[in-house]
């Protein structure tokens, strides 16, 4: 169906209420919501659905450049080009037989080939399983037919929708190494307790568990974020003055979300003509505390 501005959008529904909304535009997650009907994603209220630029907020993906880690514009093109639905998908080895999902592709166009010399299939499928919990598969295959490799680096960019960044702890990265984008990337060891919020954080964390928990005091609610084939995580949270200098973003909007970003950055993957590689995020949520090491 039709989203803002006349893109379009597929929406996901399991019959126990939770639902999910994927644009074309982007291959771009922009809400998830619980079987009560709750949003659990931050999409800014500025968010322009206005090509090119990204919408601001849900699950943009990263591809195939994360951040200014190349010479591409800012997290790569994949998130503002226009995706198609993947009407025949080869076989996934994920069982999705209770889950409503669905598949997207994106192929590069002559324009990209300018900018990213590269052939390539990247195939998204988005799925909603029977307990609301929202699952994203990437699979990209190089289809270079000059023999010759890639490498990219990638991102799923997710914003949480939080009652209150001061209320929130990230559990999971505490003691890693990080490198903070605020002091040019220099690399440091994340010290004490869980992570809490209390200015501008914008880190890279190295080598990181496959499972993050991002707790929500206030409302309650922790959100369980597991990973696979994705060893880094970017915890990022403008705060006010960039919030400001963001046009597409509300001023005070940094105190109602975190990005909590499964990654492969550090080592950028490569592959061969031929060869695939794949990236998991599964997002699910509890409403009681959190035990760390469950
Ligand atoms: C984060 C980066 O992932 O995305 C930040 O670590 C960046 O440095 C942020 O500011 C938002 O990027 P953009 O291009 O969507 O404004």
């Amino acid at each position: 169906c039709k989203g803002f501005n006349g893109l379009d959008k597929v929406l996901l529904r399991d019959p126990r209420g939770s639902s999910a909304e994927v644009y074309l535009y982007g291959g771009h997650v922009t809400s998830w919501k619980n079987d009560h009907g709750e949003e659990l994603l931050f999409l800014s209220s500025k968010a322009t659905f206005k090509p090119p630029k990204a919408i601001r907020g849900g699950i943009p993906i990263c591809f195939p450049q994360f951040s200014c880690h190349g010479n591409l514009d800012r997290h790569g093109f994949a998130r503002n080009r226009f995706w198609a639905i993947d009407d025949h998908p080869p076989p996934f080895p994920t069982n999705t037989s209770n889950k409503a999902f669905v598949d997207l592709i994106l192929k590069p166009s002559e324009e990209e080939m300018k900018i990213w010399p590269h052939s390539f299939e990247f195939r998204l499928r988005v799925a909603l399983g029977p307990g609301g919990d929202l699952m994203l598969t990437s699979r990209i295959r190089n289809t270079n037919t000059d023999g010759k490799p890639f490498s990219f680096t990638f991102a799923y960019h997710t914003y949480f929708s939080v009652s209150d960044i001061c209320e929130v702890r990230v559990e999971g990265l505490e003691t890693l190494d990080y490198l903070d984008n605020l002091q040019k990337k220099k690399r440091f060891t994340e010290q004490g307790d869980a992570l809490t919020f209390e200015s501008e954080v914008d880190k890279m964390y190295l080598s990181t568990p496959t499972k993050i928990a991002i707790i929500d005091h206030e409302k309650k609610r922790t959100y369980v974020l597991r990973k696979d084939g994705l060893p880094d995580a970017v915890v990022w949270n403008p705060w006010d003055k960039k919030a400001k200098a963001m046009a597409d973003f509300g001023d005070n909007e940094y105190k109602h979300m975190v990005c909590v970003e499964a990654a492969a950055i550090e080592k950028p993957i490569t592959l061969k003509p031929g060869e695939e590689w794949k990236g998991r995020l599964e997002l699910s949520i509890v409403s009681s505390s959190y035990c760390s090491g469950q």
